[in-house]
């Protein structure tokens, strides 16, 4: 095969990859944050148990914590990935507590499903994992910033 033809279909081969893998940021609206809370606050005792989770103001529509481990918070951004542009989209943590759900406001059947243990898809439509920011824990204090 003619070289140059060679590293471009290696090249579209590698893109597909990514993008089936949904490591190509979704085109959220970037937001300053840097924000600490405390778990003694009665809004976020939830955290002080490994499993928690609380809602938080901040991001482009908000912010749930979740409580991974012993020293481990994640914050996950609530502006869904899959289509951006939609207001309808936007996640909450299901009535089981054990998922981050699309709105689904439209009822377009768009209502995708990621994991609250890591923001991963786990069904639906949605390509990319939910946008997560850099957190710091100290066993009381949470910050949450980018
Ligand atoms: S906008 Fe999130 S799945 Fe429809």
């Amino acid at each position: 095969m003619n070289p140059v033809l060679s590293v471009l279909a290696i090249f579209v081969a590698s893109s597909l990859l990514f993008i089936r893998c949904g490591q190509y940021p979704a085109n959220i609206p970037y937001v300053p944050i840097d924000i600490t809370i405390s778990t003694f606050d009665p809004q976020f005792v939830s955290l002080q148990a490994v499993g928690g989770w609380a809602y938080l103001n901040g991001g482009s529509r908000g912010l749930i914590l979740y409580r991974a481990s012993i020293d481990q918070v994640n914050c996950y951004e609530r502006h869904c990935p899959y289509d951006t542009e939609n207001p309808c989209g936007k996640v909450s943590v299901d009535s089981n507590g054990l998922f981050l759900v699309d709105n689904d406001c439209y009822g377009e059947g768009c209502g995708s499903r990621f994991s609250l243990i890591n923001g991963s898809v786990v069904d639906g439509v949605a390509i990319y994992p939910l946008k997560q920011y850099n957190t710091s824990f100290d066993g009381v204090l949470i910050r949450v910033f980018n």
